[in-house]
């Protein structure tokens, strides 16, 4: 299994209450290597580009002003099968669903507010890696 690297992002929600470690360890127990990490708060113009897939949904506005409520956590992420590993520790969209030992279980709250943000496939987590680091800041 070749490696691979996916994009992940913890959101406002999780930095706020302090869980910016907690996410980080849980994606680390997994096996998966943080190989970039940078903090930052997103402009309204770069959250409705970042989620510009999701421009129609009925949620998108609400999905900027979260996406832009406060700081973030943007994480390059690194190891075998990567995208749908990292998925997995996530946890389902609704963290109300989310079952034990998921992030989205143990930060999130609710489908919108949930702690975290992974890639849904390697070639979208190469145009979102590039949105949010130069390759310098890549190990
Ligand atoms: P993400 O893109 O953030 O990793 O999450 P995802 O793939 O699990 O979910 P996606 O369908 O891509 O939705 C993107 C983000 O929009 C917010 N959302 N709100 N109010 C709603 O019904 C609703 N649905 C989605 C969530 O923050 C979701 O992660
Ligand atoms: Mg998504």
């Amino acid at each position: 299994m070749p490696i691979e690297r996916t994009f992940g992002i913890v959101k406002p929600d999780a930095v706020a209450k302090n869980a910016v470690g907690g996410v980080i360890d849980l994606i680390e127990k997994t096996g998966l290597k943080i190989v970039g990490l940078r903090l930052t708060q997103l402009s309204e113009p770069q959250a409705r580009a970042f989620y510009a897939v999701h421009r129609e949904r009925p949620f998108f506005g609400d999905l900027v002003r979260f996406m832009t409520s406060g700081p973030c956590v943007a994480m390059a992420i690194e190891g075998e099968n990567a995208v749908t590993r990292y998925r997995e520790v996530m946890g389902p969209t609704d963290s109300k669903k989310a079952p034990a030992g998921t992030i989205r279980n143990r930060y999130g709250t609710d489908i919108e507010k949930n702690a975290v943000h992974g890639s849904d496939a390697p070639e979208t987590a190469k145009g979102e890696l590039a949105f949010f680091f130069s390759g310098l800041d890549l190990a």
